[in-house]
């Protein structure tokens, strides 16, 4: 399975496998990392799964709606890499993809 590397908000940084057609808020959580609450359980209403997504990805990500850009906009952490990550779907093509997850608001 693709590789996911998560980095928490003290610096760990872990690697996780995660399956194709989540999204990345779900693989993450499913690995039970609890730092990402994910309060909405993904319906794009309440950025908890704010992450930070390294650049380099940024080509094979989905265009961010405006619901999601909104929501973003919200948070003081947002900066050029945020996304939420329950909008991002988790593919093969995105193996070693390393997010960040955000500073709470
Ligand atoms: S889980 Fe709520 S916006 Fe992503």
């Amino acid at each position: 399975m693709p590789k996911l590397i998560v980095v928490t908000r003290d610096g760990t940084e872990q690697s996780i496998e995660g399956e194709p057609g989540l999204s990345v808020m779900e693989v993450i959580r499913d690995a039970g990392i609890d730092e990402l609450l994910a309060l909405c359980g993904g319906c794009c209403s309440c950025a908890t799964c704010h992450v930070r997504i390294d650049p380099a990805f940024a080509a094979l990500l989905p265009a961010m709606s405006e619901d999601e850009n909104d929501l973003l906009d919200s948070s003081d952490a947002r900066d050029a890499t945020s996304r939420l990550s329950c909008q991002v779907p988790f593919t093969a093509a995105l193996d070693g993809l390393r997010v960040t997850i955000a500073p709470e608001d």
